[in-house]
């Protein structure tokens, strides 16, 4: 396993929006070509390293900042770390890029709220509907749209397979992927 150079993939964006999965599917194809990268989901690291912490504003920027400093590390050692995490405000993203540093690529994984609720694979937008979910992004809190993402995603108009090709066209592009190295489309098994 190797990389080049490391860099940080922080895919921000509405819950349901398609973060996991597309984190998923990079880390797989990545893994396919020989390169090491790890995935870093909110949703899992809730249930560890930021156990205990909520949706407050205060909350979701310790957690953004747990999160940015753990994914720096991982660049730092030459990895890719993808972050999978709502950050819904502006000044989490930017917190987020200067604990990163150069490296940090802004990946707006974006899906209209009504496609996201409609998806609504964990039934909270049905609850926070309900007023049972205080600080729900999107519903009872904030989201803030990127202005300037490195790289914007439109889930409801792109194909996961599409959406992991340009992100691996920009990481060749930062010098994380060697030019040529079977990072192609996973070939059907025989
Ligand atoms: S962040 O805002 O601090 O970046 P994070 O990505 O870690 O959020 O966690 C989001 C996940 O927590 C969602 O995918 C959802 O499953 C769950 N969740 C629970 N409560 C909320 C809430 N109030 N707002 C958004 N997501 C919530």
């Amino acid at each position: 396993m190797s990389a080049i150079r490391g860099a940080v993939i922080w895919m921000t964006g509405l819950s349901g929006a398609g973060k996991s999965t597309l984190a998923d599917a990079l880390h797989q194809r990545l893994k396919q070509a020989g390169h090491a990268s790890i995935v870093l989901d909110g949703d899992v690291l809730r249930r560890g390293l930021t156990a205990g912490l909520g949706f407050t504003p205060e909350d979701r920027a310790e957690n953004l900042r747990r999160v940015a400093h753990v994914a720096a590390l991982v660049m730092q050692q030459g990895f890719i770390a993808i972050a999978a995490v709502i950050s819904p405000e502006h000044q989490h993203r930017r917190m987020a890029r200067e604990i990163v540093g150069g490296g940090f690529v802004e990946v707006f994984v974006k899906a209209p709220l009504t496609v996201c609720e409609a998806r609504d694979v964990k039934g909270l937008y049905a609850r926070a509907r309900r007023g049972e979910i205080p600080h729900f992004t999107g519903i009872s809190g904030p989201f803030d749209v990127p202005l300037d993402p490195d790289v914007m995603i439109e889930t409801d108009r792109v194909s996961i397979d599409e959406a992991v090709d340009r992100l691996l066209v920009h990481l060749r592009a930062m010098g994380c992927l060697p030019r040529e190295r079977g990072l192609g489309k996973p070939r059907l098994a025989k």
